[in-house]
């Protein structure tokens, strides 16, 4: 069944989780859209998984219309969210509602999303009534990280705890249909989705959320440089492909690939010899 933002808000009514995995290419869209997840983010955590970049920070909109339009052509039931880059959405709001629409428009995406909390309010309210969904990202923005100088779990004193749910609010007033809380303590993210009435997709923020966001090379473990803590590895996808790839290596040289059956042959009537 197609998952739209309708169905995220029938889902938080009935109590029931909602799955989000991100994807930036067609083969993974089509793999994690036959799961049944209910939706595919287009996180601009590829300038990490899929660029090779130290953080977010330079990853563009055309990156973002790239990745976001194959995942659409992939993806037959999952909603389909795609992020907005930093600087596409901080400097004024004609350019934060230019660059949604593009990416809307360029990839057909159901949704956008973007970080920040009260600040993006009305940024957020001129995306949405420009007829384009929005899902906010509170608690740890990636996009911040020269702010927080590292990768910082966010909301942990009294007042920071207050600023998360605070924020939130803001955001879902402001017309989000949905809420991402990244990297806060659980019991934060847990009085977020009680006052909320969007559902809050959460990340490294405990198991009270409405519903669970992973990035798919974290879970399928395809790299080990490091673990965040809130990872789960649900398969060790990167052991399994290194193996395939020496089995490649090894049967080329050794003259075993391609073999008879792998390989093209004439037709018996038609061989005549070459020379
Ligand atoms: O870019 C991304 O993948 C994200 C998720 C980590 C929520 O924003």
């Amino acid at each position: 069944m197609k998952n739209t933002t309708a169905t995220f808000a029938a889902m938080k009514a009935r109590g029931e989780k909602i799955s989000m995995l991100t994807a930036y290419d067609y083969t993974m869209a089509r793999l994690v859209d036959a799961s049944g997840v209910n939706a595919i983010l287009v996180g601009d955590s590829l300038g990490n998984t899929m660029l090779g970049y130290a953080s977010t920070i330079p990853v563009t909109v055309d990156d973002m219309i790239h990745h976001g339009a194959a995942v659409v052509r992939g993806a037959k039931n999952a909603l389909v969210v795609v992020d907005m880059p930093f600087m596409s959405y901080q400097a004024s709001i004609e350019e934060a509602v230019r660059n949604a629409g593009r990416i809307m428009k360029e990839t057909l995406c159901a949704a956008v999303k973007l970080e920040g909390g009260a600040e993006t309010a009305q940024t957020i309210a001129a995306i949405v009534a420009a007829g384009i969904p929005v899902m906010g990202h509170v608690g740890m923005m990636p996009q911040h990280v020269n702010q927080y100088g590292g990768f910082k779990v966010q909301g942990k004193s009294e007042e920071a705890a207050h600023k998360v749910v605070s924020d939130a609010l803001a955001v879902e007033q402001a017309g989000a249909f949905a809420v991402v809380l990244e990297c806060v303590p659980a019991d934060v993210a847990r009085e977020a989705t009680q006052k909320l009435s969007v559902p809050t997709i959460g990340i490294g923020a405990g198991a009270d959320c409405d519903g669970q966001v992973l990035v798919y090379q974290d879970m399928l473990g395809m790299f080990d440089d490091f673990k965040p803590k809130f990872v789960r590895r649900f398969a060790q996808a990167g052991a399994i492909m290194q193996e395939a790839f020496k089995a490649f290596d090894r049967e080329v040289k050794s003259g075993g690939f391609p073999d008879e059956s792998e390989s093209f042959a004439r037709d018996p009537h038609e061989v005549k010899r070459l020379y």
